[in-house]
C-alpha cells in the first residue's frame, strides 16, 4: 500500500521548521558521505521552452530513498494559466524498493528550497538581521520569506517584481500570514538598500540587481538562475562575496552566476569559499559583520527525498493523505 498525498495533503503535514530541519540534516549527511546524490539528468524541451529534471538520491543516514521530476517551464503562467514549477515525488522503501508514496512535489519543492536557504541564513547572516529585499514575487519567494522569518527576528520585507500586481498580492498575502510589514518597492534599489538579507528568486535570465548597492555585512540567497547562461547576480555581487553553494559540481554545472563571471575571468572556482554542508558540519559560517555573505542554490535531490520522507512520517502520524493499490 501506498500514500498518495495531494499538495493540500503535503502543505496540511510540513511546516517550515519541520521542512529546515529535514533539510539541515540531508546536508550533514551529504557532508558525512552518506548520501548518493548523482548529478540530475536533464531534458530540454525546446519547442515549448520547457526542462523536465530527474533528481533521485539515497541518503544512508537517514535510511531515505526516493526521486523528484520537476518540470520548469517559465511560460506557464502567462500562457496556461499553471505555475512554472510542477514536480512530483516518488518515496520507497529503502529495504525492499517498495513504493511508499506519490506527493505532489510543487509545494515540496517551495518549502524546501526556502529550507535550504533558511539553513544557509542562520549560519551566514547576521543575527540582527531584520528586513529582506526580496527580487520576484512568485511561489518561490513566499517560502524564501517564510523560512526567513523562522531563522532571524524578521519584521519587514521589501519586494520588487517587474509585475507591480504580484508584488502588491505577494505583500498582501504574506504579511497577513506572517506578522511583518511588507512593502512592493518600484525599483530595483528600494530592494536592496537598506535590506540587511536580500533573496533573489526570480525567473529573470540577467542581473536583477547592481552589486554596487550592497552595503557590508549582507546576506544574499541566490535561488533563481540554475542554467549556465542566465543569471541573477552580476559579476560584482559575485566577486564582492563570501560565495557558499549548494554542491561544488552541481554549481559549476548550472549555476550561470558564478560560471558566467568564471568564463570571463572574473574569479576562479576557488571563489567558491564552502558547500553548505561543509559549514553545517563546523565549517566557518560569517566571520565578521561586515561580511557580505552569498549562498548560491541549485536545488539537490537530498533536499526533496529528506523533506518528502518527513512528510510522508508526519502524514502517517496524522492520518492525512489516501491509501492506494497499485
Ligand atoms: N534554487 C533552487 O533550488 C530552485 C528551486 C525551485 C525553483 N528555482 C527557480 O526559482 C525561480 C523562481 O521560481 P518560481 O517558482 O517562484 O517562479 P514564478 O514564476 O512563480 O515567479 C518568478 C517571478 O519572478 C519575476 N521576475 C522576472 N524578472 C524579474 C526581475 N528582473 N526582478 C524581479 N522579479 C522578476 C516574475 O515576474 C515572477 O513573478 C525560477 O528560476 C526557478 O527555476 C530554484
Amino acid at each position: 500500500m501506498a500514500l498518495l498525498l495531494t499538495r493540500a495533503d503535503v502543505q496540511a503535514a510540513l511546516t517550515m521548521a519541520d521542512a529546515i530541519a529535514a533539510v539541515e540534516e540531508a546536508f550533514r549527511q551529504q557532508q558525512q558521505g552518506t548520501a548518493q546524490l548523482p548529478l540530475r539528468t536533464p531534458i530540454r524541451i525546446p519547442q515549448h521552452h520547457g526542462l523536465v529534471l530527474f533528481m533521485p538520491a539515497y541518503i544512508g543516514g537517514m535510511d531515505a530513498l526516493g526521486m523528484k521530476v520537476v518540470t520548469v517551464y517559465p511560460d506557464n503562467p502567462s500562457q496556461h494559466g499553471l505555475p512554472t514549477i510542477l514536480a512530483t515525488v516518488l518515496l520507497n522503501d529503502p529495504r525492499t524498493g517498495q513504493l511508499l508514496a506519490i506527493m505532489d512535489g510543487a509545494y515540496l519543492t517551495a518549502m524546501r528550497t526556502g529550507a535550504a536557504s533558511g539553513v544557509a541564513t542562520k549560519y551566514l547572516a547576521r543575527p540582527d538581521a531584520r528586513v529582506v529585499g526580496i527580487f520576484g514575487a512568485g511561489i518561490q519567494a513566499r517560502t524564501q520569506l517564510m523560512a526567513m522569518v523562522a531563522v532571524r527576528p524578521i519584521t519587514a520585507a521589501r519586494v520588487y517584481d517587474p509585475r507591480a500586481d504580484l508584488a502588491d498580492a505577494f505583500c498582501r498575502e504574506m504579511s497577513q500570514a506572517l506578522g511583518i510589514s511588507c512593502v512592493a518597492v518600484a525599483e530595483p534599489r528600494a530592494a536592496v538598500e537598506g535590506c540587511d538579507i536580500i533573496i533573489t528568486a526570480s525567473t529573470s535570465k540577467t542581473p536583477v540587481f547592481d552589486g554596487q548597492w550592497l552595503a557590508p555585512g549582507t546576506h544574499i540567497n541566490g535561488v533563481g538562475s540554475h542554467s549556465p547562461d542566465a543569471r541573477e547576480l552580476d559579476s560584482l555581487t559575485i566577486r564582492r562575496s563570501k560565495v557558499v553553494v549548494d554542491l561544488r559540481s552541481a554549481a559549476l554545472a548550472e549555476a550561470g552566476d558564478l560560471i558566467i563571471p568564471i568564463n570571463a575571468g572574473e574569479i576562479t572556482a576557488d571563489h567558491i569559499r564552502a558547500e553548505l554542508g561543509e559549514i553545517v558540519a563546523g565549517a566557518p559560517g560569517r566571520s565578521q559583520a561586515d561580511e557580505i555573505t552569498l549562498f548560491k542554490s541549485v536545488g539537490l535531490a537530498i533536499q526533496d527525498v529528506s523533506t518528502a520522507t518527513r512528510v510522508y512520517e508526519l502524514a502517517r502520524q496524522k492520518g492525512i493523505g489516501q491509501e492506494i493499490h497499485l
